[in-house]
């Protein structure tokens, strides 16, 4: 598929917008209410939707949430979006609290080999305060277990706040000394109204030089297929990997060659504006496979050429807060 000159692969799919987390950063200050169970895709209506996006292009797939592990069932979903042949790489995005040694070895037999987790501090106490859960141990645990698992790339996502764990960066860089980590700092992203306050938020560069601070200069890795939008560094001599993801300093819409279908079954051409295009009504009202593959395409005719958190010029301001779009 493709969207001006971008060419299409990938599908991010957001299995809930519910999650056992509350992170400062993501969720409403304000409050919110979750989809109704009926709203939500069924996995069959994602899976006739991924399908048919497979025949139009899409390689790789990343499921999302809200949090996918607090969804019932999604074990043997991922064993159905694992058996579809064009499929060649899938991967998940989790906060890691759910997940046990013994599900990771299920993952991993389903052919899942690569995970992201989220971790924005080393402190339990912070952590709580952060998330709001007390969960720290077994989101390490879990980080841990995927590593000795195998799972590789083990990914780390950090937001770092200005106030709240601003002080950490070098410490969580420093993770990369020991383990073949990679650990992605995400530049916060005003979305809807979360509890941070504009001030908080680190832009990359300054993240880098506060870990240069420590470290010498960080040393650019080449870019390899399933980079994504990070910009990847190496502390010298480290087994793994500092990357930087830079929505707001420097926008990667002209590389982004994805496409979200949400929970609540609309394909979104991009996280950062608002427009939307239903697919679960026509599917639950009868439309055929083509029926459905022309809404898939005329989706990507929306696909912006650059997002709007940057550009004052646009209007279109994002309100949708990131659980219900699936980050
Ligand atoms: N800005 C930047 N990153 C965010 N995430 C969630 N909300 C925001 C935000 N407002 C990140 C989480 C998670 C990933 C899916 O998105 O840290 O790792
Ligand atoms: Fe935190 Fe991710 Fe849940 Fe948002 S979806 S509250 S970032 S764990």
């Amino acid at each position: 598929m493709i969207a001006g000159n971008r060419t299409i692969n990938y599908l991010r799919i957001s299995v809930t917008d519910r999650c056992n987390f509350r992170c400062r950063y993501c969720i409403p200050s304000s409050p919110f209410s979750v989809m109704a169970h009926d709203k939500i895709a069924k996995y069959e209506d994602i899976l006739r939707i991924t399908n048919l996006a497979c025949e139009l292009g899409i390689t790789k797939v990343r499921i999302t949430g809200g949090e996918p592990f607090v969804r019932n069932g999604i074990f043997s979903f991922l064993e159905k979006l694992c058996a579809i042949e064009s499929l060649k790489d899938i991967s998940i995005t989790t906060n890691g609290a759910l997940l046990t040694s013994k599900k990771i070895k299920k993952l991993i037999a389903l052919g899942i080999k690569r995970l992201n987790f989220s971790l924005d501090t080393l402190d339990p106490a912070r952590f709580a305060q952060i998330t709001g859960r007390d969960k720290f141990q077994q989101v390490w645990d879990a980080i841990f277990a995927a590593h000795e698992l195998g799972i590789s790339p083990v990914k780390i996502n950090a937001v770092i706040l200005r106030h709240l764990n601003y002080d950490e960066i070098e410490d969580i860089a420093a993770l990369t000394l020991k383990y073949p980590f990679h650990i992605r700092f995400i530049e916060y992203m005003p979305m809807g109204d979360s509890a941070v306050e504009s001030q908080q938020q680190v832009l990359t560069e300054e993240i880098k030089e506060k870990i240069e601070s420590r470290f010498d200069k960080l040393i650019p890795v080449k870019r390899t297929a399933n980079d994504g939008p990070a910009k990847k560094f190496q502390i010298a001599g480290a087994k793994g990997i500092v990357g930087f993801i830079t929505p707001i300093s420097s926008h990667f819409c002209s590389e982004c060659n994805r496409l979200r279908l949400t929970s609540r079954g609309t394909l979104r051409p991009c996280l950062l504006n608002n427009y939307e295009k239903d697919i679960l009504n026509p599917l639950r009202n009868g439309a055929s496979d083509n029926e459905l593959k022309e809404i898939i395409l005329s989706a990507l005719t929306k696909k912006p050429s650059f997002h709007g958190l940057t550009d004052k010029s646009v209007k279109d301001i994002p309100i949708s807060h990131m659980t219900s779009i699936g980050g």
